[in-house]
């Protein structure tokens, strides 16, 4: 697929998404507005929404219709914007800028933005919970719901925040950062592809253990990636303060084994993806387009 087609589609994707996000957290109970507000402001607020574009992809490559993607785009979005609320609080990253503005907790405060987070998690699990437009199988919502509970918990990404938090100036190896970025970031990108599987009937079978290593493949070099930039790129570029991750003694990719060998290794996990969209034939090059995206981005 040409850049120019591939733009195209991925810009009518976004221009849904925006619409069906805004409605979902429209929220009207008075009594909370501050609590609703603090999560649209960070919902709403810009961010590249790879996750729902990747549920957009793959649903629409295995045939499903837009609006049976966009109950799963939203909750993989609330997830994510959950999490980053999250991980930028002072007892976590502690940082000020996020997505080209203040943070949650600065833009109101921090039970605020804690309790934002929480109620972006609990809405994700209730938009998936009603049944699917158009599906035909009933056990679609709870299939779904288990695939994004199992990429966020323990195994996934809280899990891999823990051990971002525990490393904090510990010289972990290689295999032990790549474990953490497997987790904490790439476990719900590649739960994303796998809702947009599982929307379209894609629920087991060598297909969707095919898009399940897409999807993890991505989501690790999706991390390196974001730690390169986090050196090379500059806050007005990414959104966020650079050099951050220096500044708080943690390990990445670029300070376990350097600049070079990151991208390398971003490349890598980029090949190891295209390599299993490869064994499926179908009609999978907004997916592989996508994989370029995730290596090359520049915030
Ligand atoms: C940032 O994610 C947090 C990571 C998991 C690295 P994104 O880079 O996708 O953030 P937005 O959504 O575009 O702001
Ligand atoms: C984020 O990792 C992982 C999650 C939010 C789950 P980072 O801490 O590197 O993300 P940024 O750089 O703050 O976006
Ligand atoms: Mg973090
Ligand atoms: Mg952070
Ligand atoms: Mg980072």
């Amino acid at each position: 697929m040409n850049d120019t087609a591939f733009e195209a589609r991925v810009a009518g994707w976004r221009t849904r998404f925006e619409r069906v996000l805004d409605q979902a957290l429209a929220l009207p109970d008075a009594a909370t507005a501050r609590l609703r507000d603090a999560m649209r402001y960070s919902a709403l607020g810009g961010g590249k929404r790879l996750r729902p574009l990747l549920v957009y992809a793959t649903g629409s490559a295995f045939g499903a219709p837009p609006d049976r993607l966009d109950a799963p785009a939203t909750a993989v979005e609330m997830i994510h914007v959950y999490s980053l609320i999250h991980d930028d609080l002072p007892a976590m990253d502690d940082d000020d800028l996020r997505r080209g503005r203040p943070t949650c907790h600065r833009a109101f405060d921090e039970p605020t933005a804690l309790l934002a987070g929480d109620a972006l998690q609990a809405h994700a699990f209730e938009v998936l919970s009603r049944p699917a437009t158009g599906a035909a199988d009933a056990s679609v919502p709870l299939a779904m719901i288990r695939v994004l509970a199992e990429a966020i918990g323990t195994s996934g990404m809280a899990g891999g925040q823990a051990i971002d938090l525990e490393s904090i100036g510990c010289a972990l190896d290689l295999p032990a950062v790549e474990n953490m970025h497997r987790r904490k970031t790439g476990a719900l990108i590649r739960a994303s592809v796998l809702l947009g599987a599982i929307a379209a009937g894609v629920c087991a079978g060598a297909r969707y253990e095919a898009l399940a290593r897409y999807g993890a493949e991505i989501g690790l070099a999706f991390q390196i990636q974001d730690d390169i930039l986090d050196v090379e790129g500059s806050t007005e570029q990414i959104g966020k303060t650079s050099g951050a991750d220096a500044v708080r003694d943690k390990p990445t990719y670029p300070s376990r084994v350097g600049l070079a060998e990151a991208h390398r290794l971003a490349l890598a996990a980029h090949d190891r993806a295209l390599a299993a969209l490869a064994t499926l034939g179908e009609a999978t090059a907004t997916l592989e387009s996508l994989a370029h995206y995730v290596v090359r981005r520049e915030r």
